[in-house]
């Protein structure tokens, strides 16, 4: 697939949920309100994935956290930052140091060739392109979510905390979250 990455808009909103519908269980997907403040308080942060017709077929969302330096892998990030359906306002300001990444998906016409790891890749190129002050990033992942948490270990991601019993998918047992942070160079 030919593909292209560019900011999102208002506009893509129920494509973002459609992505978001076929990626995330019932208790695990988040709002389309939430989605709505995310594209318009960061639109360069919020990243659709489109193929070469220009139908959408991921998306990236993220936020600019001001943190600690991490000191090194396995330094403790405080684990009240995360939660589902959080206001993107709470913690976001451009001129942080840390990439806050908060959810990542393809539809599953698109998965397992490898375009999920080359899409995380690129996107987080593109926002550290235009926001040179990150050093750090940071973000949670189910500890059933494998192919996501093998691309995340590839591009340098290392664990640094556990959450458990954070995501409560109806009609399954709750699954717990794993914090992992990388440095961004
Ligand atoms: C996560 C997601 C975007 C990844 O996209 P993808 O195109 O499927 O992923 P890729 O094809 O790039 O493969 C990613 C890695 O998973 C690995 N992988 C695939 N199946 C696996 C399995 N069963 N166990 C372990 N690793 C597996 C692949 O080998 C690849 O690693 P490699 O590049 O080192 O070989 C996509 O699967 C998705 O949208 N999932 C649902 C939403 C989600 O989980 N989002 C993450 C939120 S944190």
């Amino acid at each position: 697939m030919t593909y292209t990455l560019r900011d999102a808009t208002p506009d893509d909103i129920d494509d973002i949920m459609r992505i978001e519908y076929f990626s995330f269980q019932e208790g695990i997907r988040e709002d389309e309100d939430v989605f709505r403040k995310r594209v318009e308080v960061f639109p360069k942060g919020f990243i659709m994935l489109a193929d070469e017709t220009g139908a959408s077929k991921g998306y990236f969302a993220s936020e600019i956290w001001q943190l600690p330096a991490f000191k090194s892998s396995g330094a403790g990030v405080d684990a009240s930052l995360f939660t589902l359906n959080h206001d993107i306002s709470d913690h976001h300001t451009e001129s942080g140091n840390t990439l806050y990444i908060s959810s990542f998906a393809l539809l599953p016409e698109c998965r397992g060739s490898g375009m999920g790891d080359r899409f995380f890749n690129e996107a987080v190129a593109r926002i550290r392109l235009a926001f040179p002050g990150l050093t750090q990033s940071v973000l949670i992942v189910n500890e059933s979510w494998v192919r996501a948490r093998a691309i995340y270990k590839k591009r340098g991601y290392e664990e640094c905390g556990f959450i458990p019993l954070f995501f409560k998918p109806e009609g399954d047992a709750p699954q717990s979250a794993i914090i992992m942070t990388g440095a961004l160079s």
